[in-house]
C-alpha cells in the first residue's frame, strides 16, 4: 500500500517523482505537413525515447504514457490497426535498449482484445525487465480511467467477498490497492501535450491531487527542452493539498 494524497500530505520534490504524460498531436503534427496521420505516429516514437531518456537523466522515478486510450477503437480502422502495428514493432525494437538502461517497463490496460502476438510480447517485455531498478516507464494501451476504477471494485470483490456483505468497510486504501497503478505513487505532475486541456479518461481516480500542465507543442515536436520547461513551471507550484499558504510557509 503506498500513501495517498487524500489521506496524507505527501513529501513534495522539485523535481516530480511521477509524471504522466497524454501524448496528443500526432494526427495533427502530420496533416500540417501534408502527411498521413500516421506519420505522426510513427514519430511520436522517437519523442517517447527522447522524454524516458530526460526523465532518466532527471531521476524521475515514475513516467506513465498513454499511448492508446479505450475510446480510441472509436478511429477509422486502418489507423488503429497502424497503430497496433507500431505498438508490436516498438516493442520488438526497444525493448533491449530500455534494458540496457535499466528501465522497468509496464504494461497498463485492459489488454485481453490485443492480439495474441503483442500480448506475448508484452508479457516477455515485462518479465525482461521485471528486476530493473531505474526508471519505471509504464505504457498505458487500452487503457480508461473509468475501466480501471470499475476492475479494481470488481477484483476487490473477488478478493474479499465479504465485503459484498458489509459495504461500509470499503475504504480508499482497499480500491486503490486494485488500481492498475498501485505499484507507483500518484503522478506529481501530469503533462499534455497538443493544447486540448482535458483528462480524456486517463488515470481519473490517481489525477485527485497532480498538477496539470498543458503544452501547444504537438508530441512529435516534445523533447528534453520542452520537459524541462513543465519542470520549472511545477516548481513554482504550491502544492496545498486542502491547506492554507500560511500553514505551508509556516512549516519547518
Ligand atoms: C495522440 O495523437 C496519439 C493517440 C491518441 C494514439 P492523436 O492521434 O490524438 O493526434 P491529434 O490529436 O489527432 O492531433
Ligand atoms: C488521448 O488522446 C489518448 C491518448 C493520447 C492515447 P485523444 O486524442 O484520443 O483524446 P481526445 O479524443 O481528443 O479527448
Ligand atoms: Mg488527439
Amino acid at each position: 500500500m503506498l500513501p495517498s494524497t487524500t489521506l496524507s500530505v505527501p513529501e513534495c520534490t522539485d523535481v516530480p517523482r511521477h509524471i504522466a504524460i497524454i501524448m496528443d498531436g500526432n494526427g495533427r503534427w502530420a496533416t500540417k505537413r501534408f502527411l498521413p496521420r500516421t506519420a505522426g505516429h510513427v514519430r511520436g516514437v522517437q519523442a517517447v525515447r527522447r522524454v524516458v531518456e530526460a526523465c532518466g537523466k532527471k531521476g524521475v522515478d515514475y513516467l506513465t504514457l498513454f499511448a492508446f486510450s479505450s475510446e480510441n477503437w472509436r478511429r477509422p480502422a486502418d489507423e488503429v490497426s497502424l497503430l497496433m502495428r507500431l505498438f508490436i514493432k516498438t516493442l520488438q525494437k526497444e525493448v533491449d535498449k530500455l534494458d540496457d538502461r535499466g528501465v522497468k517497463l509496464r504494461i497498463v490496460g485492459d489488454l485481453s482484445p490485443f492480439e495474441p502476438r503483442l500480448q506475448d510480447l508484452i508479457k516477455l517485455a515485462e518479465q525482461r525487465t521485471e528486476h530493473n531498478t531505474g526508471l519505471n516507464l509504464t505504457i498505458a494501451a487500452n487503457y480508461g480511467g473509468r475501466w480501471d476504477i470499475l476492475q479494481a471494485i470488481k477484483s476487490l470483490l473477488q478478493a474479499r467477498p465479504d465485503l459484498a456483505v458489509n459495504p461500509q468497510s470499503i475504504d480508499e486504501t482497499l480500491l486503490s490497492d486494485f488500481l492498475c497503478m498501485a505499484f507507483a505513487p500518484e503522478p506529481d505532475l501530469f503533462i499534455r501535450t497538443g493544447g486540448e486541456q482535458r483528462i480524456s479518461n486517463f488515470l481519473v481516480w490517481q489525477l485527485a491531487y497532480t498538477e496539470l500542465y498543458f503544452s501547444d507543442d504537438f508530441w512529435p515536436d516534445f523533447g528534453a527542452k520542452e520537459l524541462e520547461a513543465a519542470f520549472e513551471w511545477y516548481r513554482t507550484r504550491e502544492r496545498r493539498f486542502g491547506r492554507t499558504s500560511d500553514q505551508i510557509a509556516k512549516k519547518p
